[in-house]
């Protein structure tokens, strides 16, 4: 098999990507969310040869994904709340930061060299058989060069990261779309420091209110977030947000049943206004409207309840520094 080779997840293929990662090497794999960049999480050498893949900063700790609920508690201190929640909502797209425990076997470079630990069990079958045949934590990254918008094909990891992974396994396009969410409960209140794949009434059913972000003061978030601040997700074009005209050199990223008319190209994230349905498309479409032919996107208006929390903060910083001004202005 040549580097970067895109292969279905055969039984054949899983085995050969653990003998892979046994030897250190980068494998790129389905997950509900997103495509991750699997490295072995205790292999101190194969976890700077990730960051180095993806350009991403050292201070960008990763998430460290596990098979089993009994591998994650040997890794991260659980309290009852990470317990009730684990049970609740494991596997599945819900990343839990964590005290590190004394024996965590992860490298600390792995976590940026924090006391804590992010930790999640993936709900994807292809991942959890290649978790299962390789029987130690795995760090995946979203599988892009760092900033980019994150894959949720084979084809956009092939694109992104190419010659740089051992191996792609091919799972599919991703069924939820948006990244896991990541809680921290590294402190006496549990804190959303990313919304994602499972939704903060999800979280709180399980363990009553939780904080987020805009509670904080930003230089706890900077502390306690490292990396997650600022741009990131960013298409090559500028994004313009809640847009309710579109100029006719513009794409359109329209949500729901009535789609704004006028632009160069245009693409519907769910014309049924779902947004389950427009959280899967949203990389994707964000990916096929990003063109040089361009002026930039704009995005309609899309609910900030449920998933759409996680889709809206990505879109936020898709425009972080890249300002668009309205069409005529
Ligand atoms: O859905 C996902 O979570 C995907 C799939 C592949 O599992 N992975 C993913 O990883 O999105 P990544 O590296 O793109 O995002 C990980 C985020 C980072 O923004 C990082 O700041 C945060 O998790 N994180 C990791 N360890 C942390 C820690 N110890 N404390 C606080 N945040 C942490
Ligand atoms: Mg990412």
């Amino acid at each position: 098999m040549t580097a970067g080779a895109i292969v279905p997840p055969t039984p054949a293929a899983i085995a050969h990507a653990a003998r892979l990662l046994g030897e250190g090497r980068l494998v790129a794999i389905p997950t509900e969310t997103v495509y991750g960049l699997a490295a072995d999480a205790t292999d101190d050498r194969a976890v700077g040869v990730l960051f180095t893949a993806k350009g991403r900063p050292a201070a960008n700790p990763l998430i460290v994904h596990v098979a089993t609920l009994d591998a994650a508690r040997a890794l991260g201190r659980f309290d009852a709340r990470a317990e009730r929640l684990a049970l609740a909502l494991w596997p599945g797209p819900l990343t839990l930061v964590l005290a590190r425990t004394a024996a965590c076997a992860v490298v600390p470079r792995a976590s940026a060299g924090l006391a804590t630990i992010a930790l999640r069990i993936p709900a994807d079958p292809v991942a959890r058989a290649l978790l299962a045949a390789f029987g130690k934590p795995v760090v995946a990254p979203s599988a892009n060069r760092s900033g980019e918008v994150s894959p949720t094909t084979a084809a956009h990891v092939a694109a992104s990261l190419g010659d740089r992974v051992a191996l792609i396994l091919d799972g599919g396009p991703c069924p939820v779309g948006v990244e896991s969410t990541v809680l921290s409960l590294a402190g006496p209140v549990p804190l959303l420091l990313r919304p994602g794949g499972v939704t903060r009434a999800a979280i709180e059913a399980v363990i009553g209110p939780v904080a987020t972000l805009a509670d904080v003061p930003d230089s706890d978030a900077a502390r306690t977030s490292p990396g997650l601040l600022g741009r990131h997700y960013a298409p090559h074009i500028p994004v313009r947000l809640d847009a309710t005209s579109v100029g006719p050199d513009e794409a359109l990223l329209a949500f729901g049943p009535r789609p704004l008319g006028g632009a160069a190209a245009a693409r519907n994230l769910s014309a049924t206004g779902d947004l389950a349905e427009a959280a899967r498309n949203l990389f994707a479409m964000l990916r096929e409207l990003d063109s040089p032919a361009y002026r930039g996107i704009a995005v309609m208006p899309i609910p900030a309840t449920g998933i759409g929390a996680a889709i809206n903060d990505r879109l936020k910083r898709a425009t972080a520094d890249a300002a668009l001004p309205p069409p005529g202005h």
